[in-house]
């Protein structure tokens, strides 16, 4: 199987966390980002094919995914919805940069054609969208290199499918605490120490006042 070299980006608290509460959107806490972090993540958008995030982060946060404190192109943005269950007036749909919206064979006829009207939309899977097969049609469609930047249900199923090559996380430095707060994986989570996925430090550094941490994962060993 082709797919892109794939790099999930994040903003996670001192205690692991991606949001102040569920369903809140992480906005509220991307406030208290340095200027100089917020440039290292668009700078890493300008480099990269693609940009993806979980359809619930739409839903929460209705991110705009473009380049806007770095030089460079805007990626494409690609989101995983498996009943095509995007806000119409989602800023993803609007024309700053091209859009992908992956969905189901089982998706409504109605929400796939409302969004045809505005984006393009592909099909993986019949129920769930398949992230394997969504790869290999991305690879093909020029995505070489893909950042991910969450949320929690979508870095565990692509970190569980053993479709992730590094990591690189912004550190707030503070505490939210609470158990059913995003952590930056979520999913069931593995429960052998055998499955546990391993990443080796590869850089750490100041951006402003914010450490950053770069992790090369490590599934083979
Ligand atoms: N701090 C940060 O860097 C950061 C970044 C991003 C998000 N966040 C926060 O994270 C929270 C959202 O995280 P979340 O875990 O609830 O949702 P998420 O990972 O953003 O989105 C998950 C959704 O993606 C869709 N999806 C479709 N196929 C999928 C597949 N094969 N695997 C995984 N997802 C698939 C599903 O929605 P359908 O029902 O449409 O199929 C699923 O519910 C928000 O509070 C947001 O603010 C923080």
């Amino acid at each position: 199987m082709n797919r892109p070299y794939i790099i999930i980006v994040s903003e996670v608290t001192i205690d692991g966390k991606l949001t102040l509460k569920r369903g809140a959107s992480s906005k509220e806490i991307m406030q208290f980002m340095d200027e100089e972090a917020t440039k290292y993540l668009h700078q890493i958008r300008a480099k990269v094919d693609g940009i993806m995030v979980g359809a619930e982060t739409i839903r929460t946060d209705n991110p705009f995914l473009t380049v806007r404190y770095a030089e460079g192109k805007n990626p494409t943005r690609i989101v995983p919805t498996s009943q095509a269950n995007i806000p119409l007036d989602a800023n993803i749909l609007q024309k700053h940069a091209p859009t992908i919206i992956v969905t189901t064979e089982n998706a409504p006829e109605n929400k796939v054609k409302a969004l045809e009207e505005k984006v393009e939309v592909i099909k993986c899977g019949e129920n769930q969208v398949d992230l394997i097969k969504m790869m290999d049609v991305l690879y093909n469609k020029g995505i070489k290199t893909l950042m991910v930047e969450g949320g929690s249900t979508l870095n565990w199923n692509l970190i569980k499918l053993g479709l992730v090559d590094e990591i690189r996380l912004i550190h707030m430095p503070f505490i939210i605490g609470g158990e059913d707060t995003p952590t930056f994986v979520g999913g069931e989570g593995f429960k052998s120490l055998d499955e546990i996925v391993k990443a080796k430090l590869r850089a750490h550094f100041l951006r402003g006042s914010h450490l950053i941490t770069e992790w090369e994962i490590k599934y083979e060993d």
